[in-house]
Formats: C-alpha cells, structure tokens, sequence
C-alpha cells in the first residue's frame, strides 16, 4: 500500500503522495516559494536547494538543466553565483519520490529558512 510522503519546503511540512510535484507541495503548505512563470520552468525564482533527501526528487529535466545554465548567464548572475555549485532544484520541474527538506533561494520566507537550517551564505 502507497503511503503520503513527508515534505518540507522552507520549514513548512506536509504529506504528499509519491509523484507529486514539488511546486504543488509548496503551494498547498503555504510555504512562499517564488514562483513567476506559473510552474513552467522558464523563470527560475522557484529554485530550492535540498537541505536532505534530495535524491528522493525526480531527476532533472533537459527544461530545468537549460533553465539553471541560463540562470547563471542572465543579468545579476554575479548575485546568483554564490549559488554555483549547490544541488539547485526547480521546484516546478521537480518530483516528490521519498522524503525531502528543501529551502528556497528568494523572498523573505526562504532566505529565514535558509538560515534556520545553516545553509544561508
Ligand atoms: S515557477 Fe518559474 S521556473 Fe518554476
């Protein structure tokens, strides 16, 4: 029998069935993740960093890898480059397969749970 899957997202919990998409997830605990181009993988502000279990998302997609690369090359990609190097997920291209903590790379929310959780550089 198929059992929910605990998700964190910027220290909001909730339970989702294996296959759910991690923007969703996001969506549904309220937990403030960016989200601009309506979770098709073109603008990037959904970007999360795994604090564990991120083997347990879907593997990326060739529109999340393009995206990412992009990402680096756009206006401001010396902001961004602190991020180079760091597992960036794109929650809207990203999977719920096992357990996962993410944290978000923009607003207010993320940037406290990034910091409750070591990762803020
Ligand atoms: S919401 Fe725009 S890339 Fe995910």
């Amino acid at each position: 029998m198929t059992e929910k899957i605990p998700c964190r997202i910027n220290g909001k919990e909730i339970l989702v069935w294996p296959g759910y998409r991690l923007w969703d997830a996001a969506l549904d605990a309220d937990a403030k993740l960016w989200q601009w181009c309506g979770g098709h993988g073109q603008c990037t502000t959904c970007a999360v960093i795994p604090v564990s279990g991120g083997e347990n998302l879907s593997a990326p997609t060739g529109l999340e890898k393009f995206s990412i690369r992009l990402w680096f090359a756009k206006p401001l990609a010396a902001i961004r480059r602190r991020w180079k190097g760091r597992p960036i997920r794109l929650a809207c291209q990203a999977y719920v397969q096992g357990p996962v903590d993410v944290v978000g790379l923009f607003g207010k929310t993320a940037k406290a749970a990034r910091a409750a959780s070591g990762l803020d550089t």
